[in-house]
């Protein structure tokens, strides 16, 4: 099953490293077939209820939200702020999850680099925890916690041969488990 993926980075950052592996995954996606396309979070404005109108959000949310409902399936690359969630993730997850929820339901992945040994680890599980609230279908294992980041990437890419055999199968995996999600199995 032909899937449309939509990829959500933690980072702002332009050489972003998390950014750098959605892209990597992407090229491996669609080598199956797949199309991942990475959302824009940073032009949406802090989470605030005061800004929705009538049931309409302001325009960087609604094409957010568009983008989620549009999407078969998430891919989420984080890194870890201060052992959490970056605050820009946290603010496009609570943006999205407004009534009514558009994470509900949809498959997802959760991935992330770090320089450190721990691999984005403290921002996974805290990820988990907000993802498994709002009812989003995340696939158990693999796990990707990619550590020492600063030896793995360059141009812009994942370029450890290793790490990329791994998150290439790992992306396989998620293929079958967002298929199996969508078909109600
Ligand atoms: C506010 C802030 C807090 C951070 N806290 C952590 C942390 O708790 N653990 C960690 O491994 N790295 C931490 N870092 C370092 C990030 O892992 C590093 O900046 C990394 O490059 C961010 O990912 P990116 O390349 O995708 O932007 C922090 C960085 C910032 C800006």
């Amino acid at each position: 099953m032909a899937m449309k993926i939509l990829g959500i980075s933690g980072s702002l950052r332009k050489d972003s490293w998390n950014s750098a592996l959605l892209r990597t995954a992407g090229g491996m996606l669609a080598g199956a077939g797949h199309e991942l396309v990475i959302a824009g979070i940073g032009d949406l404005p802090l989470i605030n209820t005061d800004l929705e109108r009538e049931g309409r959000f302001p325009a960087p949310v609604e094409r957010l939200r568009a983008e989620i409902l549009a999407a078969d399936a998430l891919v989420f690359a984080t890194p870890e702020y201060n052992a959490s969630i970056p605050a820009p993730l946290k603010n496009a997850i609570d943006w999205a999850s407004r009534p009514n929820n558009t994470l509900g339901g949809k498959p997802a992945m959760i991935m992330g680099a770090s320089p450190g040994v721990l691999g984005t680890a403290r921002a996974q599980y805290p990820l988990r925890q907000t993802l498994g609230v709002l009812s989003v279908q995340l696939m158990g294992q693999p796990e990707v916690f990619i550590a020492a980041a600063a030896q793995k990437f360059a141009n812009g890419e994942l370029a450890d041969a290793a790490t990329r055999d791994f998150v290439a199968a790992a992306l396989v995996s998620f293929a079958g488990f967002a298929a199996r999600v969508k078909l109600g199995e």
